[in-house]
This record gives structure tokens, sequence and C-alpha cells, in this order.
């Protein structure tokens, strides 16, 4: 059997994990959900959801990774747990599930970046979105998404993901840092501001159990848990690394790109007065609304374009690494090529996301579905794996190359055995709940 790769670099690795986590997450969900949920009031629960919650279980999932060294499922194989490769065969089936839809989102920003420069959606943008987010528009610009991600994927981990991230992740980072710049200019800018970064504490007691739960799931999501993505690319560390710091570093610079995308969105959003209706609805919302807000701006034409090009880098850097779970499964498992495995998948999930293109509740079907059940129950199982029953070896992996010492090792043990379970529980009681609500309410279909 050919060699398994492993990253070139430390900073490789960092990059390519990055940019799984760095996605449609940051920069299209993360303003909108905290528009929705009352502004800053939300991002101080996201902010502790992802470093109470989401920290700890990425080191779950690097641990399970880097000693396995194989795909998600053959992990835990190989760790002596053969019978918990179900839970790594769950995120293996959720990054199928969801790289359907994410593709199909895909599509849509691919005809943004076409819309912005050819100025097709500055005149009516609520219909342009429909004329793109569904029917053989929509279909066409996913098998596209799906084609670059193929390609990437098809090239292998080190010529095709590391390469292609470390190229796309500086260039997120440049141009948001520079479009944020910019909207330090727009008149509404402080009002933006002062909407997204003073918490009104009320805010937060008085809708405690309807923040926690996209709180939640936004932050799984975001840092791509769940999925067995960390999983997979821990696996090719093949190096003593410290975990834990490349985690922090995975964590911040995540936390850094979704927070200057507010930076970028809120004064937008305030100088051309759309803040209102921009978290209330569903997918399409935020690019109606943004789309509006470009069309008000002098140079909207070139700062639509710019954004939208930094959307389809997230989105790519997300969608391989979610295509690479299936991929490295199918490959390890059973000794197909990458070349043909990453085609006749990546295939096949396209055809899964085919209904999402025939209108947007189909998406938030799939969306829910993913974020309400699938993801928290495999974090719970992730959780409940490391830390009852691969303990020993969890605590001695995590140490591995690290210099973080035997208490910090022992307090996250207990904090996954314990803390980490109960939250997601309460976050996934209260998702059943909302999906259930949605399906008897016919809010989807
Ligand atoms: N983290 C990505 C985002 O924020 C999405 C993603 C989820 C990617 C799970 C891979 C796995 O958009």
């Amino acid at each position: 059997m050919a060699q398994r790769e492993t990253w070139t670099s430390r900073i490789g690795f960092i990059f390519a994990a990055v940019g799984s986590a760095v996605g449609l997450g940051n920069i299209w969900s993360f303003p909108f959900q905290t528009a929705a949920n009352g502004g800053a009031a939300f991002l101080v629960v996201y902010l502790l959801a992802v470093f109470l919650i989401g920290f700890p279980t990425m080191m779950i999932e690097f641990v399970i990774g880097r000693r396995g060294e194989q795909n998600p499922v053959a992990a835990f194989e190989k760790i002596g747990y053969g019978n918990w490769s179900f839970t790594g065969g769950l995120g293996v089936f959720s990054s199928l599930v969801t790289l359907s839809f994410y593709s199909v989102v895909g599509g849509w920003v691919l005809s943004y970046i076409v819309g912005s420069a050819t100025g097709a959606y500055f005149g009516d943008p609520g219909t342009y979105f429909g004329s793109v987010a569904s029917g053989p528009t929509a279909i066409a610009a996913h098998a596209v998404f799906m084609a670059i991600t193929i390609g990437i994927v098809a090239s292998g981990v080190t010529d095709g993901i590391e390469r292609a991230t470390k190229v796309m992740i500086p260039a997120i980072l440049v141009l948001l840092v520079g479009m944020a710049a910019w909207a330090t200019t727009l008149s509404g800018a402080s009002a933006g501001y002062e909407y997204y970064l003073s918490p009104d504490f009320g805010v937060i007691a008085d809708n405690f159990a309807s923040i926690v739960p996209p709180a939640m799931g936004q932050a799984f999501f975001t840092l791509s848990l769940g999925f067995s993505v960390m999983i997979a690319y821990s696996s090719y560390l093949g190096r003593d690394d410290s975990l834990p710091a490349d985690g922090g570093a995975i964590v911040v610079v995540n936390t850094l790109v979704a927070l200057l995308a507010g930076f970028v969105i809120f004064p937008i959003f305030f100088a051309t007065g759309g803040a209102e209706g921009a978290g209330s609805g569903g997918a399409g919302t935020a690019f109606v609304a943004l789309a509006g807000a470009f069309g008000s701006l002098p140079a909207g034409q070139i700062i639509g374009f710019v954004f939208f090009a930094v959307l389809l880098f997230a989105a790519l850097s997300s969608s391989i690494s979610l295509l690479e779970v299936p991929v490295s499964y199918v490959t390890e498992s059973y000794g197909y090529s990458r070349g043909t495995t990453a085609v006749v998948m990546g295939l096949a999930i396209a055809l899964l996301g085919v209904p999402a293109t025939f209108g947007t509740s189909w998406l938030g079907f799939y969306n829910d579905l993913v974020f309400n059940i699938f993801l928290p129950i495999a974090v719970l199982l992730f959780a409940v794996f490391a830390g009852w029953v691969a303990n020993r070896e969890a605590v001695d992996e995590l140490g591995r190359g690290s210099s973080v010492g035997e208490s910090f090792t022992t307090a996250w043990l207990w904090w996954i055995r314990i803390v980490v379970p109960i939250a997601v529980i309460v976050t996934l009681y209260l998702g059943v709940e909302s999906l259930y609500t949605g399906l008897t309410s016919g809010a989807y279909f």
C-alpha cells in the first residue's frame, strides 16, 4: 500500500485546518445569526461557546485523529476500539450531506461574483436572488463549485488541499482587513459597531433558550466539529506538535475572521439602512440584503466583487475538507485511487444536493437536520468516547509533543467528561424540539 501522505509542515496543517474552519459559516452565517439574535448579546454567548466548548471538542478530534493515523472510521479500530467506528462514520455521513447543500450555496456565491462583475443584481436584488438560487442556474453553479472542489481533493493532501489553502487563507485575511478598513469610512459605521459590540445583558438573560442553541450550533459548525473533518486532518500530522497550541491558533484565527466579517457587514448595513430585515429570514435574506447594500454604495460593484471572491475562497477551503472525509475513508478502506474516489464521491454528493436547488426550503431542512441532530450527536459520542472510554490514551495523546502539563490534560479530561456532554445534550434537546416544531408546523415544506 502506498505510504500515507502527511502535511509538509506544521504551518501547512494549520492553514488547512483554518481553511476548513473559515467558511460560509464565518462570513455569511455568523454576521446574520448575530443580527437575528440581538447583535452583541449573541456575540458574547457565541464566543463563550467557541472557547469553552468548541476548543476542548477540537482537541478530542485531534487526539483521535493523530492517535489513529487513519481515516475517521479506521482510526477507532487502529486505537483499539473498533466498535466505536460508527461515530467516525456518522461524521462521514454528515460531511456528505453537508457538502451536498454547502456546494449549492457555493454556487450562489459564484453567481454573485458574476453578478458583481456585470452589475446584474444592482437594480433588483430580490429578483436576482430568485433567478440564481434555484433552477438551472443554481444547478449549473453547484456543478461548477463541486468540480473545483473535486479537482483540489483529487490532487492530494499536500499538492491539493495544503497548497490551495496556503493561497486562499492569506488572501481572505488581507482582503477582509482591507474591507474592514474601508468600512470605517462609511457614515453609519459607528452605529454598526455599537449594535455589534455593546452587549445588552438583559437581552441575553431574557432570550437564553433561543440564543444558546444557535450559538452552540454555530460554534461547532464554524470550527468544523462533529463532522470527523478534524479527525481526518490531524491524521496527516505524522509528528509530535503541540495539539493545544495548534488548536488554539486555529480557533483564534477562525474567530478573527468571523469578527472581521462583522466589521465589514455591520457598518455597511447601518450605512445603507438595511439592518432590520437582514437577520430575520432564511438562507437567502443575507444575499439579498448584502446585494442591496452593495447596490447603494459608491464603489459597490468593486466591493461586491471582492466580498464575494472572499466568500468563494472561504467556501472552497471548507468544501475540500468536507469531501476529504469520505474520500479518505473510501480510498483507505476499499483501496480505490484518490482521483477516482474524489470524482465518484463528488458526483454522488452533487446529485444529493440537487433537491437543494429546487428552493430554499430543502436547503433549510438539510441544514437544520445536520445542525440540530447529527452534529450534536457526533460531538456527544466523541466526548463520551474520549472522556470515558479511551480516556488514558486520550490524555496521553493530548500531552504528547506539548508543554501544557498534567494539570491541563486532567482538567481537559474532566471538562469533556462532564461539561461538554451537558452543554451538547441541552443543545440537542432544544434542537430536536425546534426541528420537530418546524416539521409539524409546515415551516420547511
Ligand atoms: N467550518 C465551515 C464554515 O464555517 C463549515 C464546515 C463544517 C466545514 C464542517 C467542514 C466541516 O463554513
